[in-house]
Formats: structure tokens, C-alpha cells, sequence
């Protein structure tokens, strides 16, 4: 398992206070960039954050598209969304993420 690592040099922004701003709803790099400043500065952390942003599950490579839809499709719970996209069902670290997902529905 990976561990933290600086993503954004300009802010101090590190991978964990990422993923900390998904769990509590961020979905959008401008919504990373309010809830953490991260992206604020030369821009150049951007393309990280947006890769970031667009996995749910590092350890079944799940990506939040793939939750969103399983979410549409009518998985309300973490379960569910673990049945259907495998996200979850290994180390669980990003079972709060996807309780966030199913609750916003994005
Ligand atoms: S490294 Fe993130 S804004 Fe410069
Ligand atoms: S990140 Fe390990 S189960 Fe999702």
C-alpha cells in the first residue's frame, strides 16, 4: 500500500488531506482547491489531483465513474457498490469515500 506523499509542493498539500476533502464531499479539482488550497499556487500538482480525484478503490482500480454509475444504477449501499465494482472489498480504506458517493450521488 502506498503511503502519503506530498502532492502539492506550492500548498504542503499531501495525498491523505486529498482524499480527507473527498471523503467529506469534494468532487471537482475547484472544490480540492477551496477545502484544501491544494492546486492554488503554479498549477503544475493539477494533473495529479485530477487522477486522484478520478479513483475511488487503489486496490481493485475502481474508478469514481465506476462507482457513480453503480450508484445510479441503484447500489445504495457500500456493499452494494462492493458486489458490483469490487471497490471496498480489499483493505477498506476507501469505504468512507464510497458512503459519500451513495449519499451525494456523485
Ligand atoms: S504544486 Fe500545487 S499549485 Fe504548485
Ligand atoms: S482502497 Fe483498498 S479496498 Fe478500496
Amino acid at each position: 500500500m502506498a503511503g502519503n506523499k506530498m502532492i502539492c509542493m506550492c500548498k504542503q498539500v499531501d495525498y491523505i488531506t486529498i482524499r480527507k476533502a473527498m471523503v467529506e464531499g469534494a468532487r471537482t479539482v475547484e472544490e480540492i482547491k477551496e477545502m484544501t488550497g491544494a492546486g492554488t499556487g503554479c498549477g503544475r500538482c493539477i494533473g495529479e489531483i485530477e487522477a486522484i480525484l478520478a479513483s475511488v478503490c487503489g486496490c481493485k482500480q475502481t474508478s469514481l465513474a465506476d462507482v457513480v454509475e453503480a450508484v445510479k444504477n441503484g447500489a445504495d449501499t457500500v456493499e452494494k457498490v462492493g458486489e458490483v465494482t469490487g471497490a471496498g472489498t480489499a483493505c477498506g480504506r476507501c469505504k468512507g469515500l464510497i458512503q459519500n458517493v451513495i449519499d451525494q450521488k456523485r
